[in-house]
């Protein structure tokens, strides 16, 4: 399996899946559909974004960043309409072989379970695809939900970052999680 082409079934029928050039349009209807869930954990878009041409561009820089393995950018999918994405990005070699972690998922496939399978199976890719060491996730200081998915998913909290992030057009505090992947 190569970073290109990794396809897992999940549950209630969606599959875990690396991203592809054809997804720019479905994705675009997927930021759409889910701007006002996602608002508050993202940065500020521009409408450029939420277009399939401003996904074309988002995919190709993704793309690129895998063809150099510093980022293995997923997709959830069921069928042909995009529910959520998965990204390790910042992949670090050297003394550190450590990744960082964002997602999201469709407001109407939430609280199901699917983010936790997820969070292990791309935790599971990372050490053994990757071979990584660690990987780290940042979350707003009350993105309970989020979380609730990486301590289930064996991620320790291991401190707080001030004014980590701009997001939702603000330099916001972080609470700062990591899953050590080897012994
Ligand atoms: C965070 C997110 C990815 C979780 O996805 P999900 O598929 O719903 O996650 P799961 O179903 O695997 O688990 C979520 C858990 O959080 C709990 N939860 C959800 N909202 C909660 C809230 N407001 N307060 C407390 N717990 C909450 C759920 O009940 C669930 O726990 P349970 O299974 O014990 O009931 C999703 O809510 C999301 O996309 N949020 C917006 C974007 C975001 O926050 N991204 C992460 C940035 S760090």
């Amino acid at each position: 399996m190569n970073l290109a082409s990794i396809d897992i079934a999940l549950s209630h029928g969606v599959s875990l899946r690396s991203i592809r050039t054809s997804d720019a349009a479905p994705l675009a209807e997927a930021y759409l559909r889910n701007s006002e869930h996602l608002a508050p954990y993202e940065p500020l878009r521009t409408n450029d974004f939420h277009s399939e041409a401003g996904q074309q561009t988002e995919i190709a820089a993704l793309i690129a960043g895998r063809d150099a393995e510093t980022t293995l950018p997923l997709v959830l999918a069921d069928g042909s309409r995009i529910i959520g994405r998965i990204t390790l990005s910042g992949i670090v070699r050297g003394a550190f072989q450590s990744g960082n972690l964002g997602y999201w998922i469709d407001q109407r496939y939430a609280g199901r379970g699917l983010m936790t399978a997820t969070v292990n199976e791309v935790s599971r890719l990372a050490a053994t695809m990757l071979e990584l060491h660690r990987i780290q996730a940042g979350t707003l200081v009350d993105n309970v939900a989020s979380q609730t998915v990486l301590t289930r998913c064996g991620f320790v909290e291991f401190g707080l970052a001030p004014a980590y992030l701009r997001i939702a057009g603000r330099w916001q505090d972080h609470r700062l999680f990591q899953k050590i992947l080897e012994a």
